[in-house]
């Protein structure tokens, strides 16, 4: 695991550690010196967690929340902020997929699940950390949008996916609008497909080595939530790898 002192003494809240993503995430900025507190919904991808990560010691803490349920969310953050006292950066991994049909057969089940799991997550624990990063007059959020919430291309049969990940988007830069000032940066990064052991069994004919790799996505969380990233803010990064 790479491993360097850029996140020493910073407390980085990351929802969706348990999944593809949040794992190469989690280990990666620990490795980085960061104090990671990471939220899960089950004892068992905790468990899955801290194993992949291996020797945290102290470094990972667990969170137990439904990041669509407000109060869930409010109890998270308020169990963060009293034991480590600060948030220095929000990493929103928590998101999810679901397509097939074009928009006139889209359920409105799915609409409300990929609004809510993909939207209302990133707004909830957003708006959760905000007043303690207004506080500290620092602070970073970072979301996960997706590509074809800024290209055409991967939107048909994908609607409610594309447009909740659209929401992402604007959700980002309005955070970035209203707290700049503030001492407060919000991105997002826009993955195409992620090399995730998921997404390999779900299309195993696909060429793997023209997804994006997990820790290289983490490579450029890390930045993002790094000092040398100050000066910008409401950046939508694309993370397509050679796709
Ligand atoms: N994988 C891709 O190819 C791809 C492409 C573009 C964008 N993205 C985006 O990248 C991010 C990470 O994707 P991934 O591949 O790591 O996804 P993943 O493996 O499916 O992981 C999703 C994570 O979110 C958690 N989660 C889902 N709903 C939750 C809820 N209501 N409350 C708390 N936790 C919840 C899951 O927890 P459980 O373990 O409890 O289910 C899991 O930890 C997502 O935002 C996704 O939309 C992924």
């Amino acid at each position: 695991m790479a491993r360097d002192e850029s996140l020493k003494g910073k407390t980085v809240l990351v929802t969706g550690a348990t999944g593809g993503l949040g794992q190469a995430v989690v280990k990666r900025f620990i490795g980085s010196g960061a104090v990671v507190a990471a939220v899960y919904r089950d004892d068992a991808g905790f468990r899955r967690l801290l194993d992949f990560v291996g020797e945290a010691e102290g470094s990972l803490s667990g969170f137990k929340a439904d990041v669509t349920s407000e109060p869930e969310v409010r109890t998270m953050v308020d169990g963060v902020l009293a034991r480590y006292g600060r948030v220095d950066a929000l990493l929103n991994l928590v998101g999810a997929f679901r397509g097939g049909p074009d928009i006139a057969g889209t359920a409105e089940d799915d609409w409300d699940f990929l609004m809510r799991t993909n939207l209302k997550s990133a707004f909830l624990c957003s708006r959760a950390v905000l007043p303690a990063m207004m506080k500290a007059g620092s602070g970073r959020i970072i979301n996960v949008a997706a590509r074809p919430a800024v290209e055409k291309k991967g939107r048909a049969k994908a609607g409610a996916y594309a447009v909740s990940k659209a929401g992402v988007v604007l959700l980002t830069e309005t955070i970035a609008e209203e707290f700049r000032r503030s001492g407060i940066t919000a991105h997002c990064i826009a993955p195409g497909t992620i090399d995730t052991p998921e997404n390999r069994a779900a299309i195993p004919d696909a060429d793997f080595s023209k997804w994006t790799d997990a820790a290289d996505i983490a490579e450029v969380l890390l930045f993002l939530v790094s000092d040398a990233s100050a000066v910008t803010s409401g950046a939508v990064i694309p993370v397509y790898g050679k796709s």
